[in-house]
């Protein structure tokens, strides 16, 4: 048992191991805490000109800055009464707890759980933020209220995440939920910047890379139920979809390659918008039933720079956002400089690029689109990406995909060798099982449905029951399944 006259700091100085970068990111992270303390404390009292406040908002802006430069971004999440940053649990003793307390009420009555900061955010963007946490809070919807007031501002690098996103691994219902409108709220954007787009409006980037971070915080906090949402694709609505998930695959991907939230904010930014040049292209050629003529297909293989032209038109970028570019303008080009656009010199596409279009083959070759009328079974797409070169996709990003998803991907139907048929619904976590994923059984060896569907951790069966095995994947239209159904 713990000594409850110890404090949490000694009872980690007394054997806990500790590394030396998570004892520098708790120091600067109670620092940042603190900082942030004062300075609405000083801002609750006097007016803004006030030179205690502007200190306060100087050591603030220092603090941060200084956490910044070593962690890349900072993510400062409440979880009842425990504070992470960067999903470290800052220890923090008695005599400190009110302190931390204070900011985390005044971001929580605002239905804040988590305060993403981003490099670039400066002393008037704290004053900004802090003046909105002082605000009142809006009884009915605060945290939507709060966001609204903040997009009347000109703050981009500090974040703040819903209570419900950033507090979600304890309950399966509600991290579903939190996927779910993310999910959808995704789409939305990307739906509105095209069409805009193809109207020719300008469009601003500030929606975009909320939208963007938002999926990068579920990827982080809630990878399983938001990579289920790729399966909800829609025949109607592929351009959008497929955007979507493009981007989430690529995140996950990322994180999995071992980016920081920043890269992961750029990586989804390109994601989200690489195919975003097709709006300049006819309708009739992007919604042509059958094969494209040669004509046709050199036009359809300029999306790629005029994508590129796109992001050089959004507005609300500080400066030309250059790797999500790269990864607009490369996401065709293979890993030998085949496919396009051509290059003069011989280039390697960057790791971005490499990402995106992993993703990008992935999704697209298992969707069922207007031109491509059978979509291939995504066991077989993962494999003929790893085993064929001519398809160009960098091995190891390929490596990392197939560890992320196990050889069946979330969305897959199979058929288990008691005869049943099950939607794989979770990877193993474990990589020595990426052959036994977490399944919902849906019909049983005569064919009966399974009501309700009946959730199986093929790696960990439940005592008493056979152990189940996968015996092949198969395609959900023979059986008129709709995969994603069974992700709502
Ligand atoms: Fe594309
Ligand atoms: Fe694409």
């Amino acid at each position: 048992m713990s000594n409850p006259h110890l404090s949490q700091s000694d009872a980690s100085a007394a054997g806990e191991q500790v590394s030396a970068d998570d004892r520098e990111l708790q120091r600067t992270g109670r620092d940042l805490l603190f900082a942030l303390y004062a300075s609405l404390r000083v801002l609750r009292i006097y007016p803004l000109e006030n030179q205690t406040v502007q200190n306060a908002l100087a050591e603030l802006d220092a603090v941060g800055a200084q956490t910044l430069a070593t962690e890349g971004g900072i993510s400062l999440r409440y979880v009842g009464d425990f504070v992470f940053v960067n999903d470290l649990r800052l220890r923090i003793d008695l005599g400190s707890f009110a302190t931390y307390g204070a900011v985390g009420r005044a971001l929580r009555q605002h239905g804040i759980g988590q305060l993403d900061i981003l490099p670039g955010a400066g002393v008037a963007e704290w004053t900004a933020f802090l003046a909105l946490l002082l605000a009142e809070p809006d009884p009915e919807n605060p945290f939507a209220r709060f966001v609204e007031r903040l997009g009347r501002t000109t703050v981009s690098h500090l974040v703040p995440v819903p209570e419900s996103a950033a507090d979600v691994a304890s309950d399966p219902d509600d991290a579903r939920e939190a996927a779910k409108r993310t999910y959808a709220q995704t789409v939305a954007v990307a739906r509105e910047v095209m069409s805009e787009m193809r109207m020719g409006r300008g469009v601003s980037v500030r929606r975009v890379k909320r939208a963007v971070q938002s999926i990068v915080d579920q990827v982080l906090t809630n990878e399983t139920s938001i990579t289920g949402m790729t399966t909800l694709r829609d025949y109607d609505e592929y351009t959008f979809t497929h955007s979507v998930n493009v981007c989430i695959f690529s995140v996950a991907l990322g994180k999995k390659l071992g980016l920081n939230k920043q890269q992961l904010y750029d990586l989804g930014l390109g994601a989200l918008l690489h195919d975003v040049g097709k709006v300049r292209m006819p309708l009739e050629v992007i919604n042509k039933q059958g094969p494209l003529t040669p004509d046709e297909r050199d036009l359809m293989q300029e999306h790629t720079v005029e994508g590129l032209l796109a992001l050089f038109d959004m507005r609300g970028f500080a400066e030309p956002p250059l790797r999500p570019m790269l990864g607009v303008y490369e996401h065709h080009i293979k890993v030998d400089g085949g496919g396009y656009p051509r290059s003069i010199r011989p280039r390697n596409p960057s790791l971005f690029s490499r990402i995106i279009a992993v993703a990008d083959g992935f999704d697209a070759a298992t969707t069922k689109r207007s031109y491509q009328s059978t979509p291939w079974l995504p066991d077989r797409v993962l494999k003929e990406m790893r085993d064929n070169p001519a398809r160009g996709m960098d091995p190891l990003v390929v490596k990392a995909f197939i560890s992320m998803t196990g050889i069946y991907p979330v969305g897959s139907v199979v058929i288990l060798d008691t005869y049943e048929l099950a939607v794989v619904t979770a990877a193993s976590p474990d990589p020595e099982a990426f052959h036994l994923p977490t399944v919902r059984v849906i019909y049983d060896s005569m064919g009966t449905p399974v009501e309700p569907p009946l959730t199986v951790d093929l790696a960990h069966p439940p005592a008493g029951a056979p152990p189940r095995t996968i015996i092949k994947t198969t395609d959900p239209e023979r059986y008129g399944i709709h995969v994603g159904d069974y992700f709502v």
